[in-house]
């Protein structure tokens, strides 16, 4: 008998007042939903399916064929979401586990353990719930004089004593697949909210069948998300436990609650990290590395004994022993290679980069190939853009930039060339030739006498 689960995420999310669905909407620069996907992956469960409905495009393009779909046409509710998937599951036998889309803090252990429960205590329906000190906005755990659960009530329903319970239901619950369907279909409208609420399955269920209940004793993991408020008590904890994981693991993080590390990221130990510094994506850090201070890096590479300092990095990678900023700007696929120097003020964008190569101040490079020890002079610049097309420019090994050159692409500069400083070159250069293309100075003798000086009042000045 196999395991499904059933992730909710059809809803509007209205609460975030954001135009993105909720369950799409990044934490850490990850979407919400990915955290219990990739944590369902990783448990017992065999297969996964998700519903959909509002923006569902969104959600599906994030997801690929990473799980099954059903679609919930109109959003009438948990309950009416869960009864779209009966074509998908009712003939299934086993059981589901079904969670809402809005819990990224669930993990893998966790989903486990309520797995082995509910078989462990032959329930039919498995609730689970947990403490909480401020419940408001969740629905809570009602039960009678024995201690028995008779059913979960919406926060907006709640009577004045009921307000006091601190047992909440957490949306997940795991139920055998046979009874399911037939129990959702005796769920009756909420009137008040005009919604099926999977919620009241309890009353449905409570006489026929065996009701258990498993309480989360971190209630923290069972949070679920409604607003952009929430989203940043989700963002901390992840950030704490993350920073947390990585230090004991030998990575050296200086005021870790400036730093940011997304739940991807690959950080080797021995890499140090510096305050006010963000690493997100699928980036990897690798040993002996410093990073930051005020860095932000995302999906790129940093290998070994690089150090990136005051510097934007996107998309790329930095070669061992490169130092890339104070203050420079790598996106798009800029493949730095090692022993390289990329300085102030210097932006690469779609560019390669071979080794020993320095371009230390106030420079551009885009959509070039660059070989080995190159030297760019403060302020040089390839000129890839025509004001329609993108064009390339390659540089061989060995080529010695003055200040200020401006090369207009497409072009190839050979090995071994000098260009003088303040040249605009706009034709290959061959191997060898020092280039020079600026008009030649003219000094006119004793001639300065005849201009006109601006009058400098001192008192102004100072
Ligand atoms: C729900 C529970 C509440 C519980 C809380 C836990 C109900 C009626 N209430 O409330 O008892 O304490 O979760 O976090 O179930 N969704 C759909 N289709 C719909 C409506 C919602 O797919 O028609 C999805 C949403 O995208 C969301 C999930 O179901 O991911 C939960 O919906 P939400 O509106 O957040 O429910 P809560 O009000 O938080
Ligand atoms: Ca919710």
């Amino acid at each position: 008998m196999k395991t499904y689960a059933l992730l909710l995420a059809a809803g509007k999310g209205t609460r975030m007042r954001t135009d993105m669905p909720k369950c799409a909407y990044p934490i850490l620069k990850k979407p919400m939903i990915e955290y219990s996907i990739e944590r369902l992956e990783n448990s017992l469960v065999d297969e996964i399916c998700v519903v959909v409905g509002h923006k569902r495009e969104v959600l599906m393009d994030l997801l690929g064929d990473r799980v099954q779909y059903v679609v919930q046409e109109e959003q009438l509710g948990t309950g009416h979401a869960v009864l779209c998937a009966e074509d998908l599951l009712k003939n299934k036998p086993g059981k589901t586990i079904i969670l809402p889309g809005d819990m990224p803090l669930i993990e893998t252990k966790l989903i486990n353990k309520i797995l082995n429960a509910h078989d462990d205590m032959g329930n039919d329906l498995t609730l689970v719930s947990t403490l909480y000190d401020n419940p408001k906005g969740y629905g809570r755990i009602s039960r009678d004089k024995y201690g028995n659960v008779c059913s979960i009530v919406e926060d907006a329903d709640l009577t004045d004593t009921q307000k006091q319970i601190k047992e909440v239901n957490t949306g997940v619950y795991v139920i055998n697949n046979d009874i399911l369907f037939d129990c959702l279909k005796e769920i009756k409208i909420n009137e008040k909210k005009g919604e099926y609420y999977l919620t009241d399955i309890v009353s449905v269920m409570k006489r026929r069948f065996k009701i258990g209940l498993f309480l989360v004793r971190n209630s923290i993991l069972m949070m679920g998300i409604n607003d952009l408020y929430q989203i940043s008590i989700a963002e901390k904890h992840l950030r704490v436990e993350i920073n947390k994981w990585h230090m004991l693991n030998g990575v050296s993080i200086i005021n870790p609650e400036t730093v940011t590390i997304g739940h991807d990221v690959e950080i080797h130990p021995g890499a140090v990290i510096n305050p006010n510094t963000t690493i997100t994506g699928n980036s990897v850090i690798e040993a002996d590395t410093i990073i930051g201070p005020n860095t932000e890096i995302h999906e790129s590479t940093i290998k070994k004994n690089a150090q990136v300092k005051h510097s934007l990095v996107y998309d790329s990678e930095v070669g061992e022993f490169s130092t890339v900023g104070p203050f420079a700007h790598l996106r798009n696929h800029a493949v730095i290679g090692d022993h390289n120097r990329i300085g102030n003020f210097v932006e690469v964008k779609n560019s390669k980069i071979g080794s020993k190569t320095k371009a230390s101040h106030l420079s551009y490079i885009g959509d070039a190939e660059v070989g080995d020890r190159v030297n760019f002079g403060c302020g040089s610049v390839t000129v890839n853009y025509d004001g329609v097309n993108k064009h390339k420019t390659i540089i061989g090994s060995d080529v010695f930039i003055g200040c200020n050159v401006n090369m207009v692409a497409p072009i190839n500069i050979s090995d071994n060339v000098f260009i003088a400083a303040g040249s605009t070159v706009t034709e290959d250069i061959p191997a060898g030739a020092l280039t020079i293309a600026r008009s030649r100075q003219i000094n006119k003798d004793d001639y300065a006498k005849n201009l006109v000086k601006p009058q400098i009042d001192e008192k102004k000045a100072l």
